[in-house]
């Protein structure tokens, strides 16, 4: 039968649909695959279902051998995976588009709305029974509703963060790669928007693009949101324009180096930090589950790739 990797033990439903089709390898427990374990399962797989905290590089290519035909990542990022060594041993790359779309774009929301009303600070308050009483000045937040949003990156969840401000009657602003009627330079956005939030893969030109300079030119009163990948971010340089007031709060769901954040912005009030929860619900984490699981039982059978990823 054909050997499957499963680096990670997922929904019930999804082993099962696993194991009728293949044999399925997986770690003796459930938590991260360890790295030896990695390079000692996998040799021999037809396909990898990966996560997106496992680095699938050459080595681990190589220790899988020529079999291998498909590594189906469970994530729609895939900035784990050395796609150029893929491609040069054949091994088709699959993500999971779409299904957690709304899950993030939600989770893009739950932070803007926490950063914006301070309603992370808020609950820390109320837990250490601090005293407090209303006050007409007491911990004012920023209006959100009518404010200007500009989305940097504007693939599915951009969008889908975007079509979310309708209801809030907010101006939107894009900047994005590809050409889309309306956008406008990443300057324009820094300057006008009083939320920037990123949704951007992460690549060589994306890593550490918001930085001291991008911080400088945006609103005292601005807001980050990211939810995309921690790296694209300089944690330390954010820490900084948060603790001086060069902005006024932000919102992070990743980090540089998870699943640690940036020790200075734990002493922060005016970031919220969530542990990369985008696409953690129930029902989202089950459909990723099963578009990877499909990926892998496509190709191992000969057919094309459900959601193969298509190399920039
Ligand atoms: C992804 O799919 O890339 C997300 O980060 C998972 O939460």
């Amino acid at each position: 039968m054909t050997r499957a990797l499963v680096t990670r033990r997922l929904a019930g439903d999804v082993m099962d649909y696993l194991a009728e089709r293949v044999e399925v390898v997986a770690p003796p427990e459930d938590r991260p695959i360890l790295r030896r374990e990695l390079l000692a399962l996998a040799p021999g797989a037809r396909g990898i279902l990966a996560m997106l905290t496992d680095t699938i590089d050459e080595e681990v290519l190589a220790a899988a051998g020529p079999d291998l035909a498909v590594v189906a990542n469970h994530a729609v990022g895939y900035d784990n995976v050395d796609l150029a060594a893929c491609e040069r041993r054949g091994v088709i790359v699959t993500n999971t588009p779409d299904v957690l779309t709304d899950a993030t774009a939600d989770m893009a929301w739950g932070l803007l709305l926490a950063a914006a009303r301070r309603i992370a600070e808020g609950d820390r308050l109320m837990r250490r029974a601090a005293p407090w009483e209303w006050a007409p000045d007491f911990m004012l937040g920023r209006e959100v509703t009518g404010a200007t949003l500009g989305i940097v990156g504007f693939g599915r969840i951009g969008r889908a963060v975007a079509r979310r401000a309708e209801g809030f009657a907010m101006r939107v602003l894009v900047h994005t790669r590809t050409p889309v009627p309306g956008a406008v330079d990443l300057g324009h956005l820094l300057r006008e928007a009083d939320v920037v939030s990123i949704h951007l893969p992460l690549t060589e030109e994306t890593r550490g693009m918001f930085g001291a300079e991008v911080f400088g030119a945006m609103k005292r009163t601005a807001i980050l949101i990211n939810t995309s990948r921690g790296p694209i971010v300089d944690e330390g340089a954010l820490a900084e324009a948060l603790a001086s007031g060069e902005i006024a709060a932000a919102g992070l769901d990743v980090y540089e180096r998870e699943p640690e954040a940036y020790p200075a912005l734990l002493a922060l009030e005016n970031v919220v930090l969530a542990p990369h929860l985008g696409s953690a619900t129930v029902q989202t984490r089950i459909a990723m589950g099963m578009l990877a699981a499909r990926n892998l039982v496509a190709v191992v059978s000969g057919e094309p790739p459900v959601t193969p990823v298509v190399s920039r």
